[in-house]
């Protein structure tokens, strides 16, 4: 797929103010500091369209960008962040929980894990709740011009045997570098043949 339009739209905490539910929707989540606006800038070959920072907790809002006029890329606040206060904690998991609960038009959510990172609990839990509520989803380990390629591998095909003890049927997954641009084509292929087989099913309804 070609990008040759991406905006930022708004800024939202409430799901009811998001843009109106009209077209395919693509949500990244991940932890803190995973490096979910590192790979939404990557992809829209846009430096800066997302805000990143080096210290975690940078994204707080469910941030809206229209991608080509046909589809929209949401970049959310990271999750499993020790530093911030209880309070924020709560207030963050409840926007997220609503969002990805009442958002009809969700096509799929890109879990982001660390590639570096053996399988931690909270990304566990998070991805079984997206299983329980039926929520779509993709797994996409970033980061992946932090180590050697063998050992990226290594790691994936480990956490992978690891999703296997629990899930019927593991879910797709991409290995990705915002640095290197590793692993942008088959993730944009990935949207486009979303947005296709959203389109023929409103043709079915
Ligand atoms: P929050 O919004 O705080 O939840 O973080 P985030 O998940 O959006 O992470 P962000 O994209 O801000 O990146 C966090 C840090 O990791 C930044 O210093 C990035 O430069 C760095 N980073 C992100 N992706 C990559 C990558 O693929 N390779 C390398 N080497 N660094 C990366
Ligand atoms: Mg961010």
């Amino acid at each position: 797929m070609q990008i040759r339009d991406a905006s930022f739209l708004m800024s939202n905490t409430r799901v009811d103010q998001c843009p109106p539910p009209t077209l395919p929707e693509y949500a990244f989540i991940g932890r803190s500091n995973v490096g979910k606006s590192s790979l939404i800038n990557m992809l829209m070959e846009r430096k800066g369209l997302a805000k990143t920072s080096s210290l975690p907790g940078k994204t707080q809002l469910i941030n809206h960008f229209l991608v080509n006029k046909e589809w929209y890329l949401v970049d959310l606040p990271g999750y499993g962040y020790a530093k911030v206060s209880k309070d924020s904690r709560v207030k963050w998991g409840r926007m997220i929980n609503f969002y990805l609960r009442q958002r009809e038009n969700l096509s799929c959510v890109f879990v982001l894990i660390d590639s570096r990172h053996t399988a931690q609990a909270v990304d566990l839990e998070f991805m079984e709740m997206l299983g329980t509520e039926g929520i779509p989803f993709v797994m996409v380990f970033t980061k992946a011009d932090k180590q050697s390629g063998s050992r990226t591998h290594q790691n994936v095909t480990e956490y992978m045997r690891k999703m296997s003890e629990s899930w019927d049927e593991v879910p797709r997954h991409f290995i990705t570098s915002a640095e290197e641009r590793t692993g942008r084509d088959e993730v944009l292929a990935f949207i486009e043949d979303v947005n296709r087989q959203m389109a023929q099913t409103e043709e079915i309804v």
